[in-house]
């Protein structure tokens, strides 16, 4: 028996599943999942010593890969100093204030220590800024584990969502309205029926929970003008995009195309805690006097705003910030999949690809989708395969064909081209 099977069999003895987080599980592709015993720059190692290139990176924080020498000096130095004390940290201080300063939509920002965290007390944030209860919600978008936020759609827009977890009460989901991705006449429908009563919309802007399908721009320029006109609050959820596809995250990359265009809740996590458990949501100074101890909205975290993870994260973004970062990262992600399209294609297999800044995601099929029930179409069965072929060629890819990609300033030309002589061999 391997290293990793042993592992795995003694790790579901202890462990549902014998992982902290069901798609590490493998479930999806089969085999069995690698125990990871460290990360170097654009490489993770696992039990038996195989070194994989990595492109999952964490699924999104580790932008500079692993060990970064400047992350790592500032996670020692505020380890030394102590982990966690319960009290106000200058850190929290600069970590907000270098949020706000990249993202022109948040005043204030409010740090937690996870996505699910974040976006949960997002809602309710909006909810207590309108006095309203209901949201509408995307398929296919997801946005961590609250109970509110696990529904399916309803059978029609006048009905509200069905729990997708057991364990979540029919009456959680009633207010929540699952809506399919980038279908404007079913928004406006939705907002014709049930706008006076909508707390917010949450939408991950490039959606990397269905692999990597971007909200289209009249989509997007439509949900916005009407949550102005219906008084609902735009949340966007950048725990993915957020420093990941851009600087400006990608409402800055909407902001480009639609001039003056702004959410009015944001959503990080990831990147901003460069691999330690951080995320934050943010917005106009009017909004998050709501939150407690200025507002009625109570929210609140014994670890949030830690100081080894705000400096984990305060040094990861001044990083980025380097000059040439995002042009770098961009045209290497766009090395990569140009590269395993032009591979596809020499062997016949219908591919799509897209990439914005270092996230990506490949399709078997020839056109981009637009929305889950699309991305759902593809084939597993062949996906699996190109999945396990990867693997056993080094190259460490999602392993789940609804899942987005990502490529870190440390992944070299070589590794690119490595990755692409494994795709030549798993593609064959
Ligand atoms: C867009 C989005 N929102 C929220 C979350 C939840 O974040 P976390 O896993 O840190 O709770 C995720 C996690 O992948 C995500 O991709």
């Amino acid at each position: 028996m391997s290293q990793n099977q042993a592992l795995f069999e003694r790790a579901q003895r202890s462990i549902p599943g014998g992982v902290n987080s069901p798609v590490r599980a493998f479930r999806a592709v089969g085999g069995t999942p690698r125990f990871i015993k460290r990360g170097e720059g654009a490489y993770i190692i696992d039990a038996e010593g195989k070194r994989y290139i990595d492109y999952i990176g964490s699924w999104g924080p580790m932008i500079l890969g692993h060990g970064h020498p400047a992350v790592l000096e500032a996670v020692q130095k505020a380890a030394l100093d102590g982990f966690s004390f319960g009290a106000p940290t200058e850190r929290e201080i600069e970590l907000a204030e270098e949020i706000i300063k990249l993202v022109p939509s948040i005043e204030q920002v409010r740090l937690v220590s996870s996505g699910t965290e974040a976006t949960m007390s997002a809602i309710r944030l909006a909810r207590g800024a309108t006095g309203r209860s209901k949201f509408i919600k995307f398929e296919g978008c997801y946005h961590g584990h609250t109970d509110a936020l696990l529904v399916k759609a309803g059978s029609g827009l006048a009905t509200f969502g069905h729990p997708t977890s057991a364990g979540v009460p029919a009456e959680v989901a009633q207010h929540t309205l699952v809506l399919e991705y980038n279908n404007v006449a079913q928004l406006e429908e939705a907002f014709a029926l049930h706008g006076k009563e909508l707390a917010c919309v949450i939408i991950e802007p490039i959606a990397g929970n269905m692999n990597f399908v971007r909200a289209a721009v009249p989509f997007v320029k439509r949900l916005r003008e009407l949550c102005s006109e219906h008084g609902a609050l735009l949340v966007f959820d950048e725990v993915m995009t957020g420093f990941r596809v851009g600087l400006a995250s990608a409402q800055g990359h909407y902001a480009k195309l639609l001039p003056g265009f702004k959410p009015d809740v944001s959503v990080f996590g990831k990147v901003i805690g460069g691999g330690m458990p951080l995320a934050a949501f943010g917005a106009s100074r009017e909004i998050m006097k709501q939150l407690a101890p200025l507002g009625p909205v109570y929210q609140a975290g014994t670890l949030s705003g830690n100081p080894v993870a705000t400096a984990c994260g305060l040094a990861t973004l001044r990083e980025i910030q380097k000059p040439g970062f995002y042009e770098a990262l961009g045209a290497r992600t766009r090395q990569l999949v140009d590269g395993l399209a032009a591979v596809a294609m020499d062997n016949g297999v219908p591919f799509s690809v897209d990439c914005e800044g270092g996230m990506f995601g490949f399709f078997l099929m020839p056109e981009l989708p637009q929305n889950y029930q699309t991305v759902m179409k593809t084939d597993g069965a062949r996906f699996n395969a190109f999945f396990h072929g990867m693997l056993d060629g080094g190259v460490y890819l999602a392993p789940a064909l609804y899942e987005a990609g990502f490529v870190s300033a440390a992944h070299s030309e070589a590794d690119i081209q490595a990755t692409l002589q494994a795709a030549r061999t798993a593609l064959r």
